[in-house]
């Protein structure tokens, strides 16, 4: 039968519908796992209704920084993509967008098919792969063209970890970004100058200082505002566009407030917003290792600041969890705990408590931060990242009234820890949903079989 205009699989009435440019109350008609329509639809028919009087019904989160089932500090990350995109849904993210690595000796592209494979039998959201670089070899790099055609568009260099084989030097980091630059696609760096955080972690363990006190001072502040002063003179010379991962101090944020020359982007993340280096005089401090590691208070003020004028586009998690155990088993040196937080799951929540609760950004802002920003930058604005007719019926909803108090045990990331323990915050995601499936009600998983999707993506 020929369906009518103003039928719809799924309509949500009477929310706060929030986009990158307003907040308005009206409704919005889903069809085909598309947002059909929005506008008043009293008389229009539905297969399910959703009532959000009261909520704010907002893109899904696009967290742009993750990492599931990472081998990393001699074990993997403790989320798989199946535990982990599944934690995300119920945290209000609906794509993510994780890392295919470089395999010696092997295609860009088999990297990217067998990073696709595992994702695929697990994956509840979307999700996108951008592509580690180690070796800039001409017969590696001649197939960028290739990984654009299969939709990975953003190609990451470390300048840190020069024992783990990813380090790029700055005339490595040079070419690749020549490379990039001739198709107009984006290099993203974890900036931290590897070599001295290399020799500062050797002078520390001879000299037997291997408590956790010692880890960010083998990592200070300048090891990464010195970074990225160089990446992005980098950048200026090649022309390539550039993204600063999980940027955490405020010389980091100022070399790039600095580079108006240039194409720059930058994340920061909860936790160098919300907690600082204090942590690492505490008992638990090994669960915050992290690189780079939490900074002062100050840093974490001028990163909102940043964040407010827009210096700072996104927020993303650089989720990379490890179990209390994996953390803390035996007495290690601060150099032998893997580092990396948990975090997917209350990326949102969070953001609005504090962003938008308890600092006033406006809701367009807050939507822009958690997922315009991130879908336009890393090529994937209209279809993610906004409410709009034709775009992916992607959508939370939020209940800006609800309290709580976050508890690991009733989260559902694999890790039994949280970095936010204790936090009281106002504000959670209720209703997830995924190109028109409602994926999550109320904390409960609805679908027996979800299926996210890898979502190519453009130059940005
Ligand atoms: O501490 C972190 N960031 N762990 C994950 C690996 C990385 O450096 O991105
Ligand atoms: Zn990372």
């Amino acid at each position: 039968m020929p369906r009518h205009d103003m039928d719809f699989d799924l309509l949500i009435s009477g929310g706060t519908v929030v986009t990158e440019s307003e907040s308005v109350i009206t409704d919005i008609g889903i069809r085909d796992g598309r947002v059909a329509a929005l506008g008043s639809f009293q008389r229009s028919s539905a297969r399910s209704h959703i009532k959000a009087a009261g909520l704010v019904a907002m893109p899904g989160g696009i967290d742009v920084h993750v990492h599931m089932s990472l081998p990393f500090g001699g074990t993997v990350s403790s989320d798989d993509f199946g535990s982990g995109s599944r934690a995300a849904a119920l945290g209000g993210t609906t794509t993510m967008i994780d890392f295919a690595s470089q395999i010696p000796e092997t295609s860009l592209c088999d990297a990217i098919h067998a990073r696709k494979r595992e994702a695929d039998r697990q994956v509840c959201i979307d999700y996108a792969l951008h592509l580690i670089i180690n070796d800039v070899a001409d017969r590696w790099l001649r197939e960028l063209p290739e990984t654009l055609a299969l939709g990975v568009s953003t190609f990451k260099a470390f300048t840190a970890y020069p024992n783990e084989g990813l380090m790029l030097s700055q005339l490595e980091l040079r070419e690749l970004m020549t490379r990039v630059a001739q198709y107009g696609a984006q290099v993203d760096v974890h900036a931290e100058d590897g070599l001295t955080i290399e020799a500062n972690r050797q002078r520390f363990v001879e000299l037997g200082q291997t408590s956790m006190a010692f880890h960010p001072r083998s990592r200070p502040a300048t090891t990464e505002s010195e970074a990225i002063r160089d990446v992005l003179a980098t950048a200026h010379q090649t022309g390539c566009r550039v993204h600063i991962h999980h940027l955490s101090t405020a010389e980091g944020l100022s070399n790039i407030e600095a580079a108006t020359d240039i194409s720059v982007s930058a994340e920061t993340c909860p936790q160098y917003l919300l907690l600082d280096a204090s942590l690492y005089n505490t008992p638990k401090a090994a669960l915050f290792a992290a690189s780079p590691p939490l900074r002062e208070p100050q840093d974490s003020e001028a990163l909102w600041k940043g964040l407010r004028s827009g210096s700072i586009s996104m927020v993303a998690t650089d989720h990379c969890p490890f179990t209390f155990s994996q953390k803390t088993a035996g007495d290690k040196a601060f150099t032998e705990v893997p580092n990396g937080m948990p975090g997917i799951e209350t990326r949102i929540p969070l953001m609005f408590s504090e962003a938008v609760v308890k600092r006033g950004f406006s809701l367009p802002l807050f939507a822009q931060i958690v997922s315009t920003n991130p879908a336009r930058r890393f090529g994937m604005y209209p279809q993610k990242g906004t409410i709009k007719p034709g775009s992916d019926a992607d959508l939370v909803l939020l209940d800006p009234k609800a309290h709580k108090q976050i508890e690991h045990t009733k989260l559902h990331m694999n890790c039994d820890w949280s970095p936010y323990e204790g936090m009281e915050v106002t504000g959670w995601p209720i209703t997830t949903i995924l190109r028109g499936e409602i994926l999550c009600q109320e904390g409960e998983w609805i679908p027996a079989n979800p299926k996210g999707r890898f979502i190519p993506r453009k130059v940005g």
